[in-house]
């Protein structure tokens, strides 16, 4: 596919900021009229890996030096607490931005980066993708076409455990090691709202009103806890469940459920007045009725011509295609894409209202309309802000780095180590309900575990080392909990007694 998915021959200067998921757009940028032509990264292992993949490019760790480049557009995947403040800087160094979700942290920063996109003129767009899985974009044009009627219900989820943070996204450790990662380890998941806000806004093409949340103190295992909501109003990261329900602007509801928990998922559900629709599979539900007919629907993606042939091979099933695909259209042409700078806020303002109503104890707040100036006016200096513990300091000051510079290394393998360990011990209990195709699965599991059972030893000892050393510290409990709440370190520890055990459960199938 050349340039000519635009009818022009005009080409977008593109500089990416934040190098790590900002990266994983190259594969489509060229067909759509962009080069990359600059990367800013702080970390040296991103920018290396940038390189390669754009040897030509200009690379640095210097933001300002970044922004006074040849580009047209940033796109600003940097630390998701700063998307707000380094959108309004590239838009104020003339720069048309496409920022990683979510758009902002504070209602203040949401008005700043509204009148700012106002007033240069520039293109703002936002890369929430969800909407443009091949199943919603089917589930849009159905909508679209009248098939559903009104919104009455729908409940769309990302829940996705994502709460122990000892590395990097691209699995380096953390350096130095006595952390968790910058935000990953304590944004309330209130915060990254869109992946399931976001689908149902666009699929039916109404704002948010009215949002209203409880909150869940009960957090996963293993995750940088704060001293309690209760004592002192830290408030729970991504290893908890974040639950809300969003008025929509006819009067409809949705359930939008973020998480961190032990099983993944992404039910999505919506009900209209004349049909309804469920995924994944794909499937609509006939006959404005309870008793409807359901029919299983299979959307290709070759469909919708070239450019669905193009999403096709991008990731987040296509949705990354869209949303670049959309910034360059309205660059290149000025036709509007669905994430502005208003949809962006309003998806956004949800999150954080929802957050607060948590802590108000279920207050329902207005989800505020930033087109309106009025409107504005009442959160210009709104800076309200989660309350969360500071996870670059998890271990005492006087801690010894020699010990506690471990702590992400380790943590990076006990995780998986412990999570193999629970796998084993709980499906060994529900085995004789098992199919007998997951009876397999266990014997497999059990027999792999047994024979791996030097090496898991030797992840809990060094865990240990580190717990024992510092077990009141944040890190040390973390690493507490997955030794002992979630990796039965006791059992574990009895080595070869432990290996018998199995072996006599293997035996015994
Ligand atoms: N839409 C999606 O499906 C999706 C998927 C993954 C990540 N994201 C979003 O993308 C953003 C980036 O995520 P990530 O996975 O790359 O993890 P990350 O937040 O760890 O990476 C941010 C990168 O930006 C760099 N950085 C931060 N501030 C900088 C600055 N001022 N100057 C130079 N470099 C700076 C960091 O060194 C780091 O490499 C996050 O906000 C995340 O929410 C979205």
């Amino acid at each position: 596919m050349s340039s000519s998915v635009f009818a022009t021959e005009r080409r977008i200067k593109l500089g990416i900021w934040g190098l790590g998921r900002g990266s994983s757009f190259l594969r489509s940028l060229a067909s759509l009229n962009i080069d990359v032509v600059a990367g800013c990264d702080y970390h040296e292992n991103m920018r290396q890996g940038f390189l390669k993949n754009c040897p030509d490019a200009f690379v640095t760790d210097n933001e300002d030096e970044f922004l006074a480049s040849d580009i047209d557009a940033v796109l600003v995947a940097t630390y998701c607490p700063d998307h707000g403040k380094h959108a309004v800087k590239a838009l104020e160094a003339g720069k048309h931005v496409l920022s990683e979700v979510m758009a902002f942290m504070t209602p203040a920063e949401g008005v700043a980066l509204v009148e700012t996109v106002e007033r240069t003129g520039l293109v703002y767009n936002m890369t929430e993708n969800y909407p443009f899985s091949l199943p919603n974009l089917y589930l849009a044009k159905l909508w679209k076409e009248g098939l559903f009627g009104e919104l009455s219900y729908a409940e769309y989820e990302y829940v996705h455990g994502v709460g122990r943070c000892f590395t990097n996204p691209d699995g380096t450790p953390l350096e130095p090691g006595n952390r968790v990662h910058h935000w990953r380890g304590w944004l309330n998941y209130h915060y990254y709202c869109s992946h399931s806000l976001g689908p149902v806004m666009v699929i039916t093409g109404l704002r948010p009103t009215q949002v209203v949340s409880l909150l869940p103190e009960v957090e996963n295992y293993g995750v940088i806890k704060g001293e309690g909501y209760h004592k002192d109003g830290f408030l729970p990261g991504l290893g908890a469940f974040a639950p809300s329900l969003v008025k929509m602007s006819n009067g409809g509801v949705v359930r939008n459920l973020m998480g961190g928990t032990t099983a993944d998922s992404h039910n999505q559900r919506l009900y209209g007045t004349k049909a309804s629709a469920e995924l994944h599979p794909l499937r609509v539900k006939v006959g404005a009725t309870g008793s409807a007919m359901h029919i299983n629907l299979k959307p290709e993606w070759e469909s919708l011509g070239d450019l669905g042939t193009m999403a096709a091979s991008t990731g987040h099933g296509g949705g990354d295609f869209w949303v670049i695909y959309y910034f360059a259209r309205q660059i290149l042409t000025g036709e509007p894409a669905p994430w502005d700078v208003y949809s962006s806020a309003d998806v956004t303002l949800t999150g954080i209202q929802a957050l607060r109503s948590a802590t108000q104890g279920g207050v329902a707040l207005e989800v505020p309309d930033f087109r309106d100036p009025a409107v504005r006016d009442r959160y210009r200096n709104d800076n309200w802000v989660q309350k969360h513990h500071d996870t670059y300091n998890i271990f005492p000051k006087d801690q010894d780095i020699t010990i506690t510079g471990n702590f992400s290394s380790v943590g990076a393998k006990l995780n998986p180590a412990v999570t193999r360990v629970r796998k084993v011990l709980d499906s060994m209990k529900v085995f004789k309900l098992a199919t007998a195709e997951d009876k397999v699965a266990i014997i497999n599991i059990v027999k792999e575990l047994r024979d791996d059972l030097p090496q898991v030893v030797e992840i809990y000892r060094e865990a240990r080392k580190i717990v024992d050393a510092y077990p009141e510290s944040q890190g040390g409990r973390a690493l507490r909990e997955l030794l002992e709440d979630v990796g039965a370190e006791e059992r574990v520890m009895l080595g070869d007694k432990f290996v018998a055990e199995l072996n006599e459960w293997l035996i015994a199938r």
